[in-house]
């Protein structure tokens, strides 16, 4: 900070630039606001395509649009009614705040991950700056108290989120059918089912032991051969990974069995239509990739929508996280964090400083998850 003025991490979509900007530090403006600190700031996909420009829009009235939506920060300055937080906890924001329509019931309901109108914003994605930079504002409805004993990794809340809220609505789906494993709580809620995770990036492997805490036998399919930094991961918490580059899809089919459940982390849709050929009986397929436009390719539409019918087949799609997803994620990190205390600290790859951005968000960053640190 230097007179009153903090440095940030930039996009200018209509100069297709991506640079550090300067901008006046924000100060607390209703009784209900909190002041934060950044401490970390995790960089995704989402960025990535952001900074290709074929993602994310800029405030009205600003040329740029702050980067950033997956911050752990320190609470400096509580608004006179907010008191659910005080000085020096540790929070994790939310991404997505309302639309202003009164007629849009999801959002006056706080759940704006089911917005109905498409007016919602993003911090740091869609029409609302993000927590790149050093200070940020906000409503305390919007942020999550994180316990001091998750600082080093509670950076990794907000992609938790995706597969927390992502496993929600398997539970809700699934609830259509006798499912759901009621015979020991203590083994979870999808012991003696298999799970396929697609992809092993930080989503994947999130969404990984996500699903190795709820019971589910799992598999991560991903395209390096084995032995490599993710399958080496992968294999240590307990789920079995298989290059699709060393295990063509049949052969993987042969091996796995009947899939009760697959969760997309690739974002790629040609792998992705090829491995709904695996789902079983009663089976379910998550995305949660948000591949940018591409070509048509052909998909083997008549097997696809036979098994969808004759399996009773769910394929649903997922999107930005409420607050039992971080509530959840939060949770869940402190679970991870106690059975993989290495592994998880092997996802964060690398920590560096704002000025890192550039080879940071290029189209494919270093290791698994980069994050910016601004202590
Ligand atoms: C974020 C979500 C957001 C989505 C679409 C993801 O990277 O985690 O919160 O809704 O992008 O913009
Ligand atoms: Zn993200």
């Amino acid at each position: 900070m230097k007179n009153g003025k903090m440095r940030a991490v930039g996009v200018v979509p209509q100069k297709r630039a991506v640079r550090i900007v300067s901008q006046p530090a924000p100060e607390i403006s209703s009784p209900t606001q909190v002041k934060i600190r950044t401490i970390e700031v995790g960089i995704c996909g989402t960025d990535r395509e952001i900074c290709n420009f074929e993602y994310g829009t800029p405030p009205a009235g600003s040329e740029f649009l702050v980067l950033g939506h997956e911050a752990l920060g320190e609470v400096v300055q509580v608004g006179s009614s907010a008191s659910q937080f005080k000085v020096g906890d540790l929070v994790v924001p939310s991404v997505r705040r309302p639309c202003p329509h009164h007629s849009c019931l999801p959002c006056q309901s706080e759940r704006q991950d089911f917005c109905f109108t498409g007016d919602f914003t993003e911090r740091g994605i869609k029409m609302t700056h993000g927590f790149m930079t050093e200070y940020f504002v906000d409503e305390e409805k919007h942020l999550n108290f994180v316990p001091p004993e998750l600082r080093d990794v509670g950076v990794l809340v907000e992609p938790l989120t995706v597969a927390e809220k992502g496993m929600n609505q398997v539970w809700q789906v699934q609830q259509r059918l006798p499912w759901e494993s009621g015979a020991d709580p203590e083994k979870g809620r999808g012991y003696g089912k298999t799970a396929v995770v697609l992809g092993a990036g930080p989503v994947g492997i999130l969404g990984a032991m996500t699903l190795l805490v709820n019971g589910f036998t799992t598999f991560v399919y991903s395209r390096s051969p084995a032995p490599n930094p993710k399958s080496e991961l992968v294999e240590a918490i307990g789920a079995k990974y298989v290059s699709s580059q060393t295990t063509p899809l049949k052969k993987f089919a042969a091996q796995v069995g009947n899939v009760d459940l697959v969760y997309e982390a690739v974002g790629v849709g040609q792998i992705s239509f090829e491995v709904t050929k695996l789902l079983g009986l009663n089976g379910i397929f998550v995305f949660t990739g948000i591949p940018p436009e591409k070509p048509a390719i052909p998909i083997e539409a008549d097997c696809l929508m036979r098994d969808l019918v004759l399996k009773n087949q769910i394929l649903i799609g997922t999107v930005n996280a409420d607050r039992p997803a971080f509530e959840g994620a939060i949770r869940d990190l402190g679970i991870f964090k106690k059975r993989w205390p290495e592994a998880l600290r092997a996802l964060i790859t690398g920590r560096y400083p704002l000025e890192s951005f550039q080879d940071l968000l290029l189209e494919k960053g270093p290791g698994i998850k980069s994050v910016i640190t601004l202590e």
